[in-house]
């Protein structure tokens, strides 16, 4: 990854063309301060242009995901460096949102606050038994500042958004399941076995595929119904001619695919 960044915060494991992100400050849970995402920032930017990772996997060191914004760095701000602050912390999950390959987030423990958003930024979410999400802005006197207020609502409706973020309570695995907020529940020590086999899943498919799906979703959910379809028509034959022709030629040849 980018060889110009020591990496203080973010651990790294490539294999397979898959990329593990580690958040690792387990002494402040991982709570999420300006070196964070000034080293994510980097890495996604570094990844963007990488083909030969399929698929990112970020999970956090610890009992935390992440437990938040980093409440000791925001508490001297100002107004001014409160919104820069949001600004910076918005920019960074945007991109994580535009990766062209998919994340899976693999919530090992608290997802509260900035983690929770962190974590609505994946792509996909799998939750350990132990992981506890919440938006407990509120008890700081505090909104969210990562763009929970708008990816929330959109992922498991404006009701139990606002119930989440108005009363700041936190939900366990399998609430968060139910809601939607999560798609898979595992044991702990089967969490990154799991996320594991999904990523590998993935990462076997037709990889220009699977970008253009993600890209379609994330585009088609940000704008018009209309322009989506009209989108998808036009990258669906995109394909054809290419990575879409060997893999149909491939299942009547009844063989796996050479991407
Ligand atoms: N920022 C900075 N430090 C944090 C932190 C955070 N968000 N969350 C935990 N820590 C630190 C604690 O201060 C503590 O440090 P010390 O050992 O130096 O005292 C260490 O991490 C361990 O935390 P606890 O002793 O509190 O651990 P616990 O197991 O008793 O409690 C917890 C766990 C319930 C998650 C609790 O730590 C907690 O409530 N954390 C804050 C959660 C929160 O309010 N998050 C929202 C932040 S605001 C935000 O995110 C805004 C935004 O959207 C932009």
């Amino acid at each position: 990854m980018d060889c110009a960044m020591n990496y203080e915060t973010l651990k790294l494991e490539e294999k397979d063309g898959i990329l593990t992100v580690t958040n690792s400050r387990p002494q402040a849970l991982n709570a999420l301060n300006t070196r964070f995402f000034v080293e994510m920032g980097a890495l996604l930017k570094d990844l963007s242009v990488r083909t030969d990772i399929r698929v990112m996997v970020l999970t956090g060191e610890g009992k935390a995901f992440a437990a938040g914004a980093d409440i000791a760095e925001m508490v001297t701000m100002d107004s001014k460096q409160g919104s820069e602050f949001s600004l910076l912390g918005q920019a960074v999950f945007q991109a994580m949102e535009d990766l062209p390959q998919p994340v899976i987030a693999a919530i090992n423990g608290f997802a509260l606050g900035g983690g929770c958003e962190l974590a609505l930024s994946c792509d996909v979410r799998v939750a350990s038994t132990l992981a506890k999400f919440g938006q407990p802005e509120v008890k700081l006197g505090l909104t969210p500042g990562y763009a929970g207020t708008q990816r929330l609502p959109r992922l498991i409706g404006s009701g139990a958004a606002l119930h989440l973020l108005l009363t700041g309570d936190m939900v366990n695995a399998d609430e968060a399941l139910r809601l939607g907020l999560v798609q898979k529940v595992t044991a702990p020590e089967a969490l990154m076995t799991e996320v594991g086999a999904m990523a590998a899943k993935i990462a076997s498919m037709g990889p220009k595929a699977v970008r253009l799906v993600k890209r379609l979703v994330r585009q088609g959910m940000a704008g018009d119904f209309k322009a989506g379809c009209s989108l998808e028509s036009e990258l669906f034959g995109s394909l054809f001619g290419n990575e879409g022709a060997e893999g149909m030629k491939a299942f009547l040849e009844k063989r796996p695919a050479k991407w």
